[in-house]
C-alpha cells in the first residue's frame, strides 16, 4: 500500500504533527477514551489459534453440506465480511462452493420473503452474528431463519447447521446458543463491531466463501508492523489522520472515497461505517461518502467538480487487474474509437482516473491517493488495519472517543416506542 499526498497543499501540516503524534501515543498506550475497545490493535499477533482452527473446520463442514450460508448481521457484524467477499468474488461466474447471502442488515419484508422462497430448494446453513445479541434487525431475521431451517431439516440437523458468533458469555443470542446447543464463536469483549472483521465475525463467513484466512491474517500482521511505527514520517496511517484533520480545519466537511473498480463498492461501505461511527459525534466529524467511478462521474461527479467547495477525495487505486481486454482496431471506425486501438481497457480506466484527479484538483478538491498492487485478501486486511489506526488517531486529534457509538441508540429508542416495546412508553 502506498499513499500520495502530492495533490494536497501541505503547507499547514507541520502545525498538526505534534497533536497527531500525541494522539497516536494515547492510542498505543491505551490511555484514552474508549481504551477498553482496543483489542484489535494487537489481535494480529495474539488471536485465538484454537478458535481459528475451529473456524476452518466449521467452514469445511458448511462447504460440504450447503449451497448457501445465510450470514445474519448488521453494521460491523456484516460489512467487513461482505466487503472482502464482494471484492474477491468473480463478477459473474462465482466458483464458490457455498455462496454467502446476507440478511438482518435491514428490515425489508420483501427481501426476507423472497429469500425464504429462494432457500426452499437450496441446502443452507446459518451464521448469526451479533456482539450484543440483542440487535433488532438480526434478531428478527434469525427468528424467521431458525424456523425455516428447522422446518426443512428437523430440529436435530438444524442444530448442526446453525453457527452463532456473539459475546463469550452474555446476551440473548449466547443464551439461545447454549440452550439449543449451537456451535459458537466469540466476538472479543475488547473489539467493537466495526473493528471486528479480524475476529470470527469476519473470518467464518470469509472462510466459507473460500477466502484464504491465513493470508487475511498475514495482511493484518503486516498492517501491525507498518502502521504502529512511532514515527510520523514513517507511518502513513498517522499521516493520513493528520492530513484529514488539517483539511477539516481548513473547511473540508466531506471526504469522498473513490474507486474505479466496482468490486470495491463494499470496501467503501465498510470505510464509511468505520469513519462515521467512530468520528461523527459531539457535533464533530468529516462526513464520509463514496463514489464508484467512472459510473458516478456521470452523476455526482458534477457536484464534486463544481458544487460547494467543502470536499476532498481519497482515491483507492488498484495497480493491476487479473483480467484485461484489448480494444481492437475497426476498419470502418464508425464509432471513432480507433485512437484507442490496441490499448487495454485498464489503461483507459487509469487515464480516466488520472484525468479526473487533475480536473478535481483544478476545481479545488484536494486529492489523497492510496494505491494497492492488486485486490487480494492480504492487501485488503492491511488496508483495513491502516484505516483503523488512522480513525483512532484522528478521533483523538478531534478530542472525541472514537470507540463508542452513542448516536446509534436514539433511532432504536424512538422505534421501540413506536413499536410498543415495554419500557419505552415515556421516551
Ligand atoms: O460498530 C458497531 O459497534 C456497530 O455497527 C455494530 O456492529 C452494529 O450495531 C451491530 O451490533 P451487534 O453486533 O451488537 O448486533
Amino acid at each position: 500500500m502506498r499513499i500520495d499526498f502530492s495533490n494536497v497543499d501541505l503547507s499547514s501540516l507541520a502545525a498538526y504533527k505534534d497533536l497527531a503524534m500525541d494522539s497516536f501515543k494515547v492510542l498505543m498506550d491505551k490511555s484514552g477514551a474508549g481504551n477498553d475497545f482496543l483489542g484489535w490493535i494487537e489481535r494480529p499477533l495474539n488471536y485465538d489459534k484454537e478458535e481459528f482452527d475451529r473456524i476452518k473446520k466449521a467452514a469445511k463442514k458448511i462447504n460440504s453440506n450447503s449451497d448457501i450460508l445465510v450470514t445474519i448481521g448488521i453494521g460491523g457484524s456484516y460489512l467487513g465480511a461482505k466487503a472482502v467477499d464482494v471484492a474477491l468474488d468473480s463478477y459473474f461466474d462465482s466458483k464458490r462452493k457455498t455462496k454467502l447471502v446476507y440478511l438482518g442488515h435491514h428490515l425489508s419484508s420483501q427481501y426476507l420473503a423472497e429469500l425464504l422462497d429462494y432457500l426452499k430448494d437450496k441446502d443452507f446453513s446459518i451464521n448469526v452474528i451479533s456482539k450484543s445479541g440483542t440487535t433488532t434487525e438480526p434478531a428478527i431475521a434469525f427468528r424467521f431463519l431458525k424456523e425455516a431451517i428447522e422446518d426443512k431439516y428437523g430440529k436435530e440437523e438444524a442444530k448442526d447447521r446453525i453457527f452463532v458468533t456473539t459475546d463469550r458469555q452474555k446476551g440473548a443470542l449466547k443464551d439461545l446458543a447454549n440452550q439449543e446447543g449451537y456451535e459458537s464463536f466469540v466476538v472479543p469483549d475488547d473489539i467493537g463491531g466495526r473493528f471486528s472483521v479480524i475476529s470470527a465475525v469476519g473470518l467464518l463467513p470469509l472462510a466459507v466463501a473460500g477466502v484464504d484466512i491465513d493470508e487475511f491474517m498475514e495482511g493484518f500482521k503486516e498492517g501491525y508492523k507498518k502502521y504502529t511505527v512511532n514515527d510520523f514520517d514513517e507511518n502513513p496511517a498517522i499521516q493520513y489522520a493528520a492530513v484529514r484533520h488539517m483539511l477539516h480545519k481548513d473547511g473540508k466537511e466531506m471526504e469522498v472515497l473513490v474507486n474505479y473498480e466496482p468490486k470495491l463498492k463494499y470496501i467503501a461501505e465498510w470505510w464509511k461505517q468505520l469513519f462515521a461511527e467512530s468520528q461523527g459525534k459531539d457535533g464533530k466529524g468529516i462526513f464520509p461518502v463514496s463514489v464508484n467511478n467512472t459510473t458516478d462521474l456521470h452523476s455526482v461527479g458534477q457536484m464534486i467538480q463544481d458544487g460547494k467547495r467543502n470536499i476532498f477525495e481519497t482515491v483507492l487505486k488498484v495497480d493491476s487487474v487479473d483480467r484485461d481486454v484489448t480494444i481492437n482496431a475497426d476498419e470502418k471506425n464508425l464509432d471513432k474509437l480507433n485512437y484507442l486501438a490496441d490499448k487495454k481497457v485498464s489503461f483507459v480506466n487509469e487515464k480516466a482516473m488520472e484525468g479526473t484527479i487533475i480536473a478535481h484538483v483544478k476545481g479545488s478538491v484536494p486529492n489523497i491517493l492510496i494505491s494497492i498492487d492488486k485486490v487480494s485478501a492480504k492487501n485488503l486486511s492491511q488496508l483495513f488495519y491502516f484505516f483503523e489506526i488512522a480513525v483512532g488517531v484522528g478521533g483523538y486529534m478531534e478530542g472525541i472517543n472514537p470507540f463508542n457509538q452513542p448516536g446509534v441508540e436514539e433511532y432504536k429508542t424512538q422505534m421501540f416506542k413506536l413499536l410498543g416495546k415495554p419500557g419505552y412508553e415515556d421516551k
